[in-house]
């Protein structure tokens, strides 16, 4: 058995790595474990408390993966629900699909009863109303709702540099290996937009015979690279954990243009081997880690690895928190 997640999981990977002691499935035990992070505001990047789009509506996306039957489900651009890790899970469940975005995700939440509830908490909700004072031209203002946006998603930001999304990895006692991510995405992000966490094949991927991968940070980074799905399939053909991830960041450095940032790589194989790797990340860069013969989780920091010596620096919205 091993688990893997990102820095944001610190709440989280407690309660996945009792449930898997105790012989809970992969699924129900990350599942469990995201949740914690969903539910908890001081986690600015997920569920309740996250960062708000361009329009001050808080939009989130989830993904689940079952490496054993590569079933997944996945929900993107879902307004009004705390739990989106569940409803993706659901989506796998209970339909022939595999990704509801908008509306249509709103709606299957609604049929299957999902937690409801207000995602855009005061420090939020300051932080971005201090931002559309300073920022949105006074003739903006008055009709926000139908302004054109393209110009001020110029600002969408990586609030917190090395903090953003969350996801899970693991392989249980059945060795079966599963991946869940869950994230509000990038604050003041044009509205609609996904980021890599619902995209299966780039913000994460799960082969019960190989192993998995997750991704946070610049979504639109992995999406071009289809990094997770590139990770296990490299492993898939022979690759180290370790080489698989190299190579992965190998193909980042062939993106040109765009938004060039920071994501960080998390990868298990299915021997219980991990990696991760921070690309133009800082040693800050740190994941959590738990195999059975730890008494409790523990950090390690990430590899770091430079890409671009004038990689843009992303900018911050430090000034207009509340
Ligand atoms: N990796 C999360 C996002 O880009 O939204």
């Amino acid at each position: 058995m091993i688990i893997v997640c990102n820095n944001e999981g610190t709440k989280g990977i407690p309660v996945t790595a009792r449930m898997l002691s105790e012989g809970a499935r992969g699924l129900d035990a990350i599942e469990a474990g995201i949740r914690v992070v969903e539910d908890d505001p001081d986690v600015r990047t997920v569920g309740t408390g996250g960062w708000p789009n361009l329009l001050g509506a808080v939009e989130l996306d989830a993904s689940v993966m079952c490496g054993s039957t590569l079933r997944t489900g996945a929900v993107g651009a879902l307004k009004g629900f705390t739990h989106p890790v569940s409803i993706a899970r659901q989506v796998m469940a209970r339909l022939p699909h595999e990704f509801l975005v908008g509306e249509g995700a709103a709606r299957f939440a609604r049929e299957i009863g999902a937690e409801t509830g207000d995602l855009l908490r005061p420090h939020s909700r300051e932080s971005w109303q201090k931002w559309f004072d300073a920022r949105v031209k006074a003739e903006h203002q008055k009709s926000w709702a139908d302004a054109p946006l393209i110009d001020y998603c110029q600002e969408a930001v990586d609030p917190e540099i090395g903090k953003d999304t969350t996801v899970f990895l693991c392989m249980d006692s059945h060795h079966d290996i599963s991946s869940a991510t869950s994230t509000s995405g990038w604050g003041w992000k044009y509205p609609g937009r996904l980021g890599d966490s619902p995209v299966i094949g780039a913000g994460s991927y799960a082969d019960t015979r190989y192993g998995a991968c997750a991704c946070t940070g610049a979504g639109e980074m992995t999406i071009r690279a289809g990094t997770a799905r590139a990770v296990v399939l490299y492993m898939k053909m022979g690759m180290s954990v370790q080489q698989a991830v190299e190579e992965a960041v190998n193909d980042m450095r062939a993106l040109k243009g765009g938004l060039i940032s920071r994501v960080t790589i998390h990868a298990i194989d299915n021997r219980g081997n991990h990696h991760v790797v921070a690309v133009n990340g800082t040693p800050e860069n740190y994941y959590w880690f738990w195999v059975p013969a730890m008494a409790r989780p523990e950090t390690r920091p990430a590899t770091v690895i430079q890409i671009s010596d004038d990689t843009p620096k992303p900018r911050s919205v430090d000034s207009f928190k509340a």
